[in-house]
């Protein structure tokens, strides 16, 4: 496996669940991490949790649905080893009641969104960049078509990236239900329901964790070997 030591990891997302946990992972294996998100007050909340690793942190705003932020952003950031993208809203809906405008904004915020930054941020010959998708790509629900689409489309670019931007190790983690604060505008009973089912139901018997889904970050990330793969971290979700 590569070292993370004194490399330099951009995790866009980094404020939050999976991003938040793979930042934590990074930094405690020494590298010089940037997190980026929308929110200045999520990036100075997470900036000082993150502190305990020493100044290797820097928080930076970024708006991955914005072309001029995300070109501007990479122009000035310098070159990365490795960039993670956990950013993505997609707001849940069945076809015949999810409006048109919220489709679309979900299309661009985490399938253009990361084609942005893919398109213009520098990564470094040896590095990696990764891709977080979901498994509904593959087992879809009942009211997460465009979910299961917007991810398979993010698991077939990373395949077409691998290829055409080879020796860049491309590859995409698609998780399963977590416990992150994703699922925090529900109700507390309502979301303690969906987590039980869930456990119920999958051969895992237990709801993944952000830390679960970023260490596969860090294992493709690091792992020399692994491009244009998609690693499912679902508790057996797409066989269950
Ligand atoms: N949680 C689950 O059950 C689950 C299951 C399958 C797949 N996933 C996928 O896993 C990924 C990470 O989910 P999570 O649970 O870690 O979500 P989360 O806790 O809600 O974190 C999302 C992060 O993305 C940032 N973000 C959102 N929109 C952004 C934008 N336009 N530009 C820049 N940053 C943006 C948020 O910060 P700001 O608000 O500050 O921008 C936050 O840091 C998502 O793609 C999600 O679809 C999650």
């Amino acid at each position: 496996m590569t070292s993370f030591a004194h490399r330099r990891v951009l995790v866009v997302g980094g404020t939050s669940g999976v991003g938040l946990a793979a930042a934590h992972r990074f930094l405690a294996e020494g590298a010089e991490t940037v997190i980026a998100s929308r929110s200045r007050a999520k990036l100075d909340a997470a900036v000082t949790e993150l502190a305990r690793y020493g100044a290797k942190v820097e928080g930076r705003t970024l708006d991955l649905r914005s072309d001029g932020e995300v070109e501007q952003f990479s122009a000035g950031i310098g070159e990365f080893d490795h960039v993670v993208v956990t950013a993505g809203e997609t707001p849940m809906g069945r076809l015949d009641t999810l409006p048109l405008a919220d489709a679309y904004a979900a299309m661009d915020s985490k399938f253009w969104g990361a084609y942005r930054l893919a398109r213009s941020v520098r990564i470094a010959p040896g590095g990696s960049l990764t891709l977080v998708a979901g498994y509904l790509s593959q087992r879809p629900g009942k009211a997460s078509a465009l979910q299961s689409a917007i991810n398979a489309a993010l698991e077939a670019l990373v395949r077409g990236l691998a290829v055409e931007q080879a020796p860049l190790r491309v590859n995409a983690v698609s998780p399963g239900l977590l416990r992150t604060p994703l699922w925090d505008a529900l109700p507390v009973e309502t979301r303690e329901q969906m987590y039980a089912a869930a456990a119920e139901r999958l051969p895992a018997r237990r709801v993944g964790e952000a830390d679960d889904v970023a260490a596969a970050i860090l294992f493709v990330a690091g792992n020399p070997y692994t491009t244009g793969t998609t690693l499912f971290v679902d508790g057996g979700g797409m066989i269950a």
